[in-house]
């Protein structure tokens, strides 16, 4: 009997598009890849979460509201060190896909919407993870491997939902809905340039 996963529509994520079924295959076919570049971004996700906290470490609210983020990464690294280390698989760096970098270069140079930005750029990278994520918890042949992305997709949900809080404390609220309906289109816009190299983040080319 077929799992049930948790899905999480994409609406809700307020994500523009939806990802090609066929990149479950490519994932298949580049599976150590993939996971190599998923401990590598779990790393950025606690590495990038820090860095707000550093920024706003004089604001209460966003402290508390990252502090958990930071600590839920780190576990996800972990766990996805451990199943490289079931496979044998030893962590080495590699290039990332350009999905990050070109997301990085919407933000804003200057306050309060740096702030912003920043924040709904983690958002929507937490919204696309949780995406694909669920496609990776419904079509996987690998049914624990399946269910392994079936449990990270809900934190990564949870994520883009406190990145959303965090972003009222700069904002209210119709003003960071705006944004992001800007930001997501890029995103959307973003996502679907083709990138040969197999990554949680990339498109292949058709
Ligand atoms: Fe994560
Ligand atoms: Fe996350």
């Amino acid at each position: 009997m077929a799992s049930r996963v948790a899905t999480i529509d994409s609406a809700v994520l307020s994500l523009e598009s939806t990802t090609p079924p066929q990149w479950v295959g490519v994932v298949e076919s580049n599976l150590r890849e993939v996971l190599f570049d998923h401990a590598h971004c779990e790393k950025k996700a606690a590495a990038a979460a820090t860095h707000l906290l550093v920024s706003y470490v004089d604001r209460p609210e966003i402290v508390r509201a990252l502090t958990p983020i930071i600590k839920e990464e780190l576990d996800h690294l972990e766990l996805v060190m451990e199943l490289l280390d079931q496979r044998g698989w030893r962590l080495k760096g590699q290039a990332p896909s350009a999905y990050g970098g070109r997301l990085g270069l919407l933000v804003s140079r200057t306050e309060p919407d740096r702030g912003i930005d920043r924040i709904l750029v983690s958002a929507l990278i937490e919204a696309r993870s949780c995406e694909r994520f669920t496609l990776l918890a419904e079509g996987l042949a690998d049914r624990d491997l399946a269910a392994f992305y079936g449990r990270l997709l809900e934190s990564e949900a949870r994520h883009f939902a406190s990145y959303l809080r965090v972003a009222e404390c700069f904002a209210p609220l119709p003003i960071v809905k705006r944004r992001l309906a800007e930001l997501a289109k890029e995103e959307a816009r973003i996502i679907a340039l083709p990138d040969p190299l197999p990554r949680l983040h990339s498109t292949p080319e058709r």
